[in-house]
């Protein structure tokens, strides 16, 4: 008995699809129309992230949008339910990061010993550059190069995750209590390793001093926080095997279980919270899910996560001082200020704030070519609300407040898994777009006042500060007309 060809066919057919999504993959999907798009759209806020998880979310009607589907997910069913056309990009991300980590094996082995450029040989106890390090020897790092900074450093803890692991940063400058201050955070979602190198990047070029002549004078006249991991225990979980997608492609932390019936019907438990959609402005707004299952789930309210609650204390903590804020993300080559909730909206600064950005990815293009976009997120990629800059912006009154999203380009078939050589040039063109942002602080700083200026023009303001002392700084412009003596301000 022979099989007919067209049976031979159905079987290998079947068994190709059958054999494809037994494995993790990446589709490139393209709504044509409004129908398309909010079905995609829906898709994202009301599905597990372990179903589908969205590399690069839907945007807009005929632009690409990249999911990662895992095995035994019914993604392609339900594109073709709605007749949403995708393509496979990539048809098994294990075998992809497998290779990477192979990559970095070998990278470390040449690295080993080897003596590096100027830029790159950290002093101080830092970790080498150009591969990836664990939480604990990061934070260990931190510890030691403040410890043998001669005071130019000091370790800071900003708080406790969910899994008891303490959230670490550097305070680096030395502070009167008056200087300027900004803030670099790195690494609230979890899978976005490169962020986190290009913040230890950033500690060495302030703490080396043979890495950047300009920070001398940046130190003289700001403080700068850095919290390379704001997402230890994420960071941790992506971790267990970075070549396992279910582990190396986790975005939240790891707050506690939670079970709800999902849209599906199915009752479902997951664990974690979107740090990036906790923070306290338009909470639950746009771009963001109430679903505990899906990527973007913003929490069961504002500032319901250590982490978040971590980063909002510090801020809370330096109000009225803190010039520039800047938070790296992974990927797409952008540059995006407030406001991104909505379109159409924009701070009150907005003129400086388009302007620095503007310069900014300029200076990250003249290194190596890198082209980035900059805007709100409407303009250039979506919305979100409930975002750590927006609420910088709106509640702490930070003028340059900016989400990075790093390299690759939003083209790119696997964003988060960035090769080895890729590392520190990444690291390298993104702080010299940083330098543009802390030469404006720097313009703007206000010039010493003259001697005979140097008054009190209010009988009160003694009483004043012994009430409340931090009085100068959160309303720096009124003190200095009113105060200047008596704050210190010449
Ligand atoms: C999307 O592309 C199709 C075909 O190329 C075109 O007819 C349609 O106008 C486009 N729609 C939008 C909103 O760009
Ligand atoms: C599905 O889309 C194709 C074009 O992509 C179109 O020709 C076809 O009519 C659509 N089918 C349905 C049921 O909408
Ligand atoms: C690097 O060298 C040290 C000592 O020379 C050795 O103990 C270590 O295992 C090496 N690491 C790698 C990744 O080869
Ligand atoms: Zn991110």
């Amino acid at each position: 008995m022979s099989t007919s060809p067209l049976l031979t066919l159905l079987f290998v057919s079947i068994f190709s699809f059958v054999q494809s999504i037994s494995k993790y993959r990446v589709l490139s999907i393209v709504p044509r129309d409004e129908f398309q798009l909010h079905k995609l759209r829906s898709l994202r806020e009301k599905f597990p992230q372990d179903f589908s998880d969205f590399w690069l979310p839907p945007s807009s009607v005929n632009g690409s949008t990249h999911v990662m589907a895992s095995p035994g997910s019914n993604l392609e069913r339900l594109l073709h339910k709605w007749n949403i056309s995708y393509d496979t990009m990539l048809d098994d991300v294990e075998k992809d990061l497998i290779s990477n980590s192979l990559l970095f094996k070998k990278r470390e082995i040449a690295l080993n010993g080897t003596r590096l450029k100027d830029d790159l040989s950290v002093p101080f106890g830092g970790l080498p550059l150009g591969v990836y390090h664990g939480y604990t020897a990061i934070s260990d790092s931190l510890q030691r190069m403040a410890d043998s900074s001669k005071g130019l450093a000091k370790y800071i803890t900003i708080g406790t995750t969910v899994e008891g692991r303490t959230i670490a940063g550097l305070k680096i400058g030395h502070d009167d209590g008056k200087k300027e201050v900004f803030i670099f955070d790195a690494g609230i979602h979890a899978r976005e390793w490169a962020t986190v190198h290009t913040a230890l990047y950033f500690i060495n070029q302030l703490l080396n001093p043979a890495a950047d002549a300009s920070v001398k004078e940046y130190l003289d006249k700001m403080v700068i926080y850095i919290i390379p991991v704001a997402n230890p225990d994420g960071y941790e979980y992506t971790r267990i095997d970075e070549t396992n997608p279910k582990f190396r492609m986790w975005r939240k932390n790891r707050g506690r279980e939670l079970c709800s019936n999902s849209v599906d019907g199915e009752k479902r438990c997951c664990k974690g919270v979107d740090l990036n959609r906790n923070f306290d402005f338009q909470f639950g707004a746009i771009g963001s899910s109430r679903y505990i299952c899906s990527e973007i789930y913003h929490g069961p309210f504002a500032f319901s996560e250590p982490e978040s609650i971590a980063l909002r204390d510090l801020f809370m903590s330096l109000k009225g001082r803190i010039r520039a804020y800047i938070t790296l993300h992974a990927y797409s080559q952008l540059f995006i200020h407030s406001y991104s909730h909505r379109a159409k909206a924009y701070p009150r600064e907005i003129d400086d704030i388009r302007q620095v950005a503007s310069h900014a990815v300029k200076e990250i293009e003249k290194m190596y070519g890198t082209k980035y976009q900059f805007g709100t997120g409407p303009e250039i990629i979506y919305g979100f609300a409930g975002g750590s800059t927006d609420w910088a912006t709106e509640k702490i009154g930070v003028k340059y407040s900016y989400t990075i999203e790093l390299r690759p380009l939003y083209t790119a078939f696997n964003g988060f898994v960035m090769r080895p050589s890729e590392l520190i040039p990444t690291a390298r063109e993104t702080w010299n777009g940083v330098r543009v942002v802390m030469d404006a602080v720097l313009r703007e700083l206000p010039t010493p006042l003259p001697p005979s200026l140097c008054v009190d023009t209010q009988p009160g303001c003694i009483a004043w500060i012994a009430a409340s002392p931090s009085l100068c700084q959160t309303n720096p412009a009124s003190m200095r007309r009113d105060c200047a003596k008596s704050c210190q301000f010449c």
